[in-house]
């Protein structure tokens, strides 16, 4: 089988780590994002050509600080140290690391001096300053004097050592933080490592990704029956059309519409899975049953722990009518991993209780396919559609696992989805026509409040429900804001919600960011 090249980061806990990852594999490269304290073996084990130490928020003179293990140094392979992972090596060869209580934060002009080190090749941009770029620098302490061996590559007004390197045994290190995107060359940096200092060939595509996932699942599965729960959204739909490459009939996907899916929903799934791609698809109408379930419950942490249990439940019940079943299969992302490793760190802070529809449910016996923990977001669209997979499934926004339940303010009924989804698909479809249903804004939806409010129509006073708007622009979902669109949209939306949607006279907008709100209402 087709192997690939792997780079190795060591995690120092810097909030930038994984970003790391996704600009080595934007190179091509296979990155594996571990802790800085993970057992030699297990990381000696994925036979990596290189490491990368990352940033983190210690001094290496705090009592107890990460350390450097010393298997990075005896494995004899380039090492890159970022920030923190600079003052480590700085300090393991014997150099000075200043300390500082004041951090140097926000852009820098680097000037390269080395200017033939690989770490910068093509790095010269036409019409700027030969060799100066933007960097981005977070740290407090500092290198101040290198170690024996050690020379510097390049500089900034406040860095001597902004970038430094043993060329001779390839470790290389640099002050800045070349992972972030104000770091303007940065991912050519990161990406000069790993090709040029590390020797990795650019093989990390999802032509062999998916070649290399094909053989992995069967020779997992052999001749077993793998039975998965979609739910129209991205990540699960590209695991079953993946793990239905590999096996095919063995794969039984179970899919619970539970009325609380946007407007044409349920009907693209069982078309897109079972109609365009072939897939053994059992659709359960269990509509009525969530809906009696729901009925008066407005708490929104009871909403969602009915509706999480209510799946497992279903699910369980349908996998037990398909009979000898060996393995479930889930469509868990890399995010979704090194967020469930981090579950026990203390300041894990526990905002909302996210149940996915089409999570593992606790207790039961199956033994799991996940073909794409080691993907990124944006590695799982790319490999979505190169299996085939369309647009509207790929590029579809994130849909909480209660879905509407959580957007239906107050008590849930049939009468009030109905409003809520009329609401919604308004909304979608007018950003669509604007073309800004990927650009302007990264989630966008229409929210039913639980207020009535006064109005007038023709000569008739009305007293009717409100929707509110919710349109965010963000990078990763965990900050946002609320995105800036035209007015002339805006008005447009308004005013065909207040005329097509019975029961609702009121649209608001939400010009709320997060912090301190939260993109959902619930
Ligand atoms: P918040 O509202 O916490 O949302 O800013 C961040 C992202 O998570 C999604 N979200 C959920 N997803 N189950 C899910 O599967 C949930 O209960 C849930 N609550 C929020 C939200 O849509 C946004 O993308």
């Amino acid at each position: 089988m087709k192997t690939h090249d792997t780079i190795i980061i060591l995690d120092y806990g810097s909030q930038y780590s994984q970003l790391i990852a996704r600009r080595v594999r934007e190179a091509h490269v296979y990155s594996r994002l571990v802790s800085w304290s993970t057992p030699a073996g297990e990381v000696l084990a994925l036979n990596p050509k290189g490491f990368i130490l990352s940033g983190g928020p210690n001094s290496v003179y705090d009592t107890g600080a990460p350390t450097l293990p010393d298997y990075v140094l005896d494995s004899g392979l380039p090492v890159l140290g970022i920030c923190y992972g600079m003052q480590l090596l700085a300090r393991r060869f014997g150099g000075q690391v200043g300390y500082s209580q004041h951090r140097e934060y926000g852009p820098a002009t680097l000037q390269v001096d080395k200017t033939d080190d690989p770490l910068f090749s093509g790095w010269q941009v036409a019409g700027v300053e030969p060799h100066q770029s933007q960097v981005w620098m977070s740290h407090g302490d500092k290198v101040e004097a290198l170690p024996s061996g050690f020379r510097p590559l390049a500089h900034s007004d406040n860095s001597p050592f902004a970038a430094a390197a043993d060329v001779e045994r390839g470790y290389y290190a640099v002050q800045f933080h070349p992972e972030v995107v104000h770091t303007t060359q940065g991912a050519r940096l990161l990406s000069n490592f790993v090709h040029h200092i590390c020797g990795c060939g650019a093989d990390w595509t999802p032509v062999n990704f998916i070649e290399e996932q094909v053989e992995l699942i069967r020779a997992q599965v052999g001749n077993g029956r793998v039975v998965l729960g979609l739910s129209g959204g991205v990540d699960s739909a590209v695991a079953a059309a993946l793990i239905h490459r590999a096996i095919g009939e063995q794969l039984t996907c179970i899919f619970v519409d539970h009325g609380l899916l946007r407007q044409g929903e349920a009907a693209q799934v069982v078309e897109t899975f079972q109609r365009e791609q072939g897939m053994n698809l059992i659709a359960i109408n269990a509509v009525e049953e969530y809906l009696e379930m729901l009925a008066g419950v407005t708490d929104p942490e009871q909403k969602r722990r009915l509706i999480g249990e209510k799946f497992v439940r279903i699910f369980e019940r349908e996998a037990n009518k398909l009979g000898q079943i060996d393995f479930l299969a889930q469509g868990t992302i890399y995010p979704d991993v090194i967020e469930s490793a981090g579950k026990g760190k203390k300041d894990a802070h526990v905002i909302k209780t996210h149940h996915n529809v089409g999570g593992l449910p606790d207790d039961m016996e199956f033994e799991l396919v996940e073909p794409l923990r080691e993907l990124f977001k944006d590695e799982v669209r790319t490999v979505g559609t190169a299996l085939g997979l369309p647009d509207s499934i790929i590029w579809r926004q994130p849909f909480p696992g209660p879905g509407l339940a959580i957007r239906c303010l107050g008590e849930i009924t049939w009468e009030r989805l109905e409003r809520l989804r009329q609401a919604d698909a308004i909304f979608v479809e007018e950003l669509r026509h604007a073309e800004m249903l990927r650009l302007g804004t990264q989630q966008s939806f229409a929210v039913l409040l639980p207020v009535k409010s006064v109005g007038v129509m023709g000569d008739v006073r009305t007293y009717q429900e409100v929707i509110a708007l919710r349109a965010v622009t963000t990078e990763d979902f965990m900050t946002a804001d609320w995105a800036r669109l035209p007015y002339e949209l805006l008005a447009k939306v308004s005013r065909r919600i207040v005329n097509e949607v019975a029961g609702v006279n009121r649209v608001v907008l939400d010009i709320t960011s997060k912090p301190p709100g939260t993109i959902e209402w619930e």
